[in-house]
C-alpha cells in the first residue's frame, strides 16, 4: 500500500441551485480545471434543510438567512472537493509532493466577490453572476471550514483515494 497522505488543503466548492439550472456546470468546473485543481469528490445533490442549515450555521443570525436555505434547498446542487497537487506519477504514489497550501485562498479569488456587482471581470461570479442571493457557487473561507464542509456534504466512500490511483496519463 501507500503510505497515509500527509494532511492537505482542500476546499468545498459548491455550484448553488441557480448555476445548475442555468446550465453552468460545465463552465463552473471547467474553471477549476484549467486553473490546475484537481477533484478529490463530484456529485450532483438535492440538499435537506437541516444541512444547509448547519453550512451556513454562522450566518443563522443573518436577515437574509432564510432566504438563503431556500434558496440552497431550491433544487440540485453539484459538491465538489478540490485539491492542488503535483502531477507526476511517483510523486503522487509516495505522496510527498501533495501540494494543500492554497487551494482555499485561490478558489475564492476564482468565485470572486459574495456581490457580483462588486466581483471583478474575470471571476465566476463578476463573469456570470449579478444578485447577492443569485451568486451561483460557494467555496470555502478557510481550510478548516474546508475540512468541516467536506466531512458535512461527503461520505468517507464518496471521496477519490487519489494516493492509490495510477495516474500514467499525466507522465
Ligand atoms: P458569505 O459567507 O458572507 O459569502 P460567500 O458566499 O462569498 O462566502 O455569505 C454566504 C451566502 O449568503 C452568500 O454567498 C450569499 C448569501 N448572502 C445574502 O443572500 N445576502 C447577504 O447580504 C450576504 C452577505 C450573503
Amino acid at each position: 500500500g501507500s503510505p497515509a497522505c500527509p494532511e492537505v488543503e482542500q476546499s468545498y466548492i459548491m455550484i448553488k441551485p441557480d448555476g445548475v439550472q442555468r446550465g453552468l456546470v460545465g463552465e463552473i468546473i471547467s474553471r477549476f480545471e484549467k486553473k490546475g485543481f484537481s477533484l478529490k469528490g463530484l456529485k450532483l445533490f438535492r440538499c435537506p434543510k437541516d444541512l444547509a442549515q448547519e453550512h451556513y450555521k454562522d450566518l443563522k443570525d443573518k436577515p437574509f438567512f432564510p432566504t438563503l436555505i431556500d434558496y440552497i434547498t431550491s433544487g440540485p446542487v453539484v459538491c465538489m472537493v478540490c485539491i492542488l497537487f503535483t502531477a507526476t506519477y511517483f510523486v503522487i504514489l509516495s505522496c510527498k509532493a501533495w501540494e494543500g497550501a492554497g487551494v482555499v485562498a485561490s478558489a475564492r479569488k476564482l468565485i470572486g466577490a459574495t456581490n457580483p456587482l462588486q466581483a471583478e471581470p474575470g471571476t465566476i461570479r463578476g463573469d456570470l453572476a449579478v444578485q447577492t442571493g443569485r451568486n451561483v457557487v460557494h467555496g470555502s473561507d478557510s481550510p478548516d471550514n474546508g475540512k468541516r464542509e467536506i466531512a458535512l456534504w461527503f461520505k468517507e466512500g464518496e471521496l477519490c483515494q487519489w494516493e492509490s490511483v495510477q495516474t500514467p496519463w499525466l507522465v
